[in-house]
């Protein structure tokens, strides 16, 4: 279990929503090392990340699965063929311009009955993502997490880049129960944009008149088992 409050009220969701969702195509971009699969119940899994390592470490544990070493801002996969698109965690990593030319590529590869799910920093470029969202899909969801408390809380143990800095002590005595706790907490916020410091996206009913497209690796270099680079 992740000790962070605000990483589990995400996760708790991510389950929930994921648990649903049983078409063909789940795309995990921004996979690392394939380690949230076990929440994708679609047939079949595809895993992209720019890391080879984590990639290839993710493959060993799920070989028959299928990873795509690519870049976000510029993989752009089938049009309308992927029934479930997950990135959590990773948009921040990526400029405003790249971030925005990857969530232009995810609108693009999902299935018009598909869906989006999204988490990205609560910033100056979430207003220009949020209205490309709500102009690409009927319904889109926000759900506001990371509440001041959390991030309070947070910032005791771990830096900026959410690396865990705690002694060993701290280690030992990050209270679970308190964490438990301010995870539940974080429910009681998930309305509100101005307390929070994340939002978890969830996008469906694509604005498209385009038919749906089967799922493809045609033009993408096989360089392992299951293993391609883009
Ligand atoms: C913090 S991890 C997130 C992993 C997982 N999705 C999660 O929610 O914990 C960020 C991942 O994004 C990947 N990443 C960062 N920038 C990327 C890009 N432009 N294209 C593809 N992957 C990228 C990194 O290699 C890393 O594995």
């Amino acid at each position: 279990m992740p000790r962070r409050p605000s990483k589990i009220a995400m996760l708790r969701r991510l389950a929930k929503d994921l648990s649903r969702e049983r078409g063909k195509i789940g795309v995990d971009a921004a996979s690392a090392h394939m380690k949230y699969r076990r929440f994708f119940k679609t047939q079949r899994y595809i895993g992209i990340d720019i890391d080879r390592e984590r990639l290839i470490t993710g493959l060993q544990r799920h070989p028959e699965d299928t990873g795509i070493l690519a870049n976000l801002a510029e993989y752009r996969g089938p049009g309308n063929s992927v029934d479930l698109l997950v990135s959590s965690n990773t948009l921040h990593f990526m400029s405003d311009e790249d971030c925005m030319a990857a969530v232009m590529n995810f609108v693009f590869m999902v299935k018009p009955d598909g869906r989006l799910i999204i988490t990205k920093h609560v910033d100056e470029v979430s207003p220009k993502v949020l209205e490309l969202l709500q102009r690409s899909f009927e319904d889109v969801d926000i759900f506001f997490y990371k509440n001041s408390l959390s991030m309070f809380y947070e910032s005791l143990f771990y830096d900026k880049g959410g690396k865990f800095t705690g002694t060993l002590l701290a280690r030992i005595f990050t209270f679970r129960p308190l964490i438990v706790l301010l995870s539940w907490l974080e429910m009681l916020t998930n309305g509100c944009e101005s307390c929070n410091h994340r939002m978890y996206i969830s996008c469906t009913r694509k604005r498209t008149k385009e038919p749906e497209n089967d799922f493809s690796l045609d033009g993408l270099t096989l360089a392992g088992q299951n293993f391609y680079i883009a």
